[in-house]
């Protein structure tokens, strides 16, 4: 049975579902595994449009021979380099060795420097076009959509929007690969995962991109990663917008590391008092057992986010000052922040999570922030307590 999937009469899908990779990039969990993308365009001239992962290079080229038979590729396009999508670039060469990789000027660095590849590169320019006999190609770069070099192309017979990583999302497509046959507000979790945390810090380079592409007229999209967007692809071009412009829902994520129980106990105060107030969503999350990934996705979500950590050799409990390093990194806004935390002696907790409020994006600080002395007592209780009540307050306002 062929696994390839088709997409329009010339157009394919042969990408390939990883569940051997635990972590993406060595630092995201994938519990639900990730789709490489790749799609076969069998015109007069074959193009392929981006590869994947080195490690599935066999299954790869499987598919595409389910397509293209015994018929050479004479173009590669890599709208993106990063390893995910460009490892199969020599596999390809070698069963291809007529084909062209075609990318734009920057790509042409990266390709000699990763693969020292420099004979065989076509280089386009932005707007260029390629004629592959029926189906005519144009180029857009969208540069630092999370790499310099990104780039996407528009096949303007079918409309499809061939957009490398924007628009797309962890896990893999183990059922349908079409936005109309899997479950999307099963799949919206692990695409605002990906999104939050892979592309999150690039936001305006996003926007940018959605702004230079808003007259094609797209029928499809087809990303690297996650379902092909071909009933609704306005739906997840708007996903994008509003997460790349950090737009809010309601809600709250209660952040919180413990060592023996004390700072807890203050997480518990807090997030009865949200819920009395009649917070609808609340996320809380122990930051010793969750991955970060999974509490910056929400954080990107909810307007509210309340952390809370003990202090542990002068400074911050580990677990959390990871999370807050990662934080920074994204410099989210337009979001509330609430602190509490608890220390024995010196102290040194607190102090590094007022200094994330200052510096690690533009939160709007909820007080009180809150610092118990070992076990909290009953006003550092209801002093979590009043915390919860006035973030309540400031998201469902
Ligand atoms: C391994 C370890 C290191 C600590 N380091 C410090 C420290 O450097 N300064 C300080 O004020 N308290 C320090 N503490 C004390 C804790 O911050 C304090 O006991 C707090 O109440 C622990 O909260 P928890 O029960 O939520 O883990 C340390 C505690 C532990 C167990
Ligand atoms: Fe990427
Ligand atoms: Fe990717």
């Amino acid at each position: 049975m062929a696994l390839s999937v088709p997409i329009t009469e010339d157009v394919h899908w042969v990408g390939v579902n990883d569940h051997q990779t635990h972590l993406f990039e060595g630092v995201w969990p994938l519990p639900r595994g990730v789709s490489y993308n790749s799609y076969v365009i069998a015109d007069e001239k074959v193009a392929v449009v981006d590869g994947v992962k080195d490690a599935n290079a066999a299954d790869h080229l499987d598919r595409i021979r389910e397509v293209i038979g015994d018929r050479p590729i004479a173009y590669l396009i890599v709208n993106h380099m990063e390893p995910d999508h460009s490892g199969t670039v020599r596999t390809l060469r070698e069963a291809f060795p007529q084909m062209q990789v075609v990318g734009n000027r920057k790509t042409a660095g990266f390709l000699e420097q990763f693969y020292g590849l420099d004979a065989g590169v076509k280089t386009v320019a932005d707007g260029e076009e390629l004629d592959l006999g029926r189906h005519k190609l144009r180029f857009f770069l969208t540069p630092m959509v999370h790499w310099p070099e990104t780039m996407v192309t528009f096949d303007e017979t079918d409309g499809i929007l061939f957009s490398a990583d924007a628009f797309g999302g962890f896990a893999a497509l183990d059922d349908g690969i079409f936005d109309d046959q899997v479950d999307l507000a099963h799949y919206e979790d692990e695409i605002l995962r990906y999104f939050s945390n892979i592309v999150g810090k690039y936001t305006k380079p996003v926007l940018n991109a959605i702004d230079k592409l808003k007259s094609l007229e797209i029928k499809t999209i087809a990303p690297t990663h996650g379902p092909v967007w071909r009933s609704n692809p306005g739906q997840i071009i708007q996903k994008y917008a509003r997460w790349s412009r950090q737009e809010t829902e309601p809600g709250v994520v209660l952040a919180f590391g413990s060592m023996y129980g004390n700072t807890a106990k203050m997480a518990e105060a807090v997030g009865r008092a949200l819920a009395d107030a009649g917070v609808s969503t609340i996320r809380a999350y122990d930051v010793s057992r969750t991955h970060p990934s999974f509490i910056i996705r929400d954080a990107w979500r909810y307007g509210g986010l309340i952390i809370g950590a003990p202090t542990y050799n002068s400074g911050l409990f580990p677990p959390m000052d990871t999370l807050l390093r990662d934080l920074e990194i994204l410099r989210m806004e337009g979001r509330h922040l609430g602190i509490f935390g608890s220390y024995g002696w010196s102290g040194g907790g607190v102090k590094r999570m007022r200094e994330f409020a200052d510096t690690g994006g533009k939160w709007e600080l909820v007080e009180p922030v809150i610092e118990a002395n070992c076990a909290p007592g009953d006003h550092d209780l209801e002093q979590c307590a009043e915390l919860g009540r006035r973030m309540a307050e400031t998201v469902n306002a």
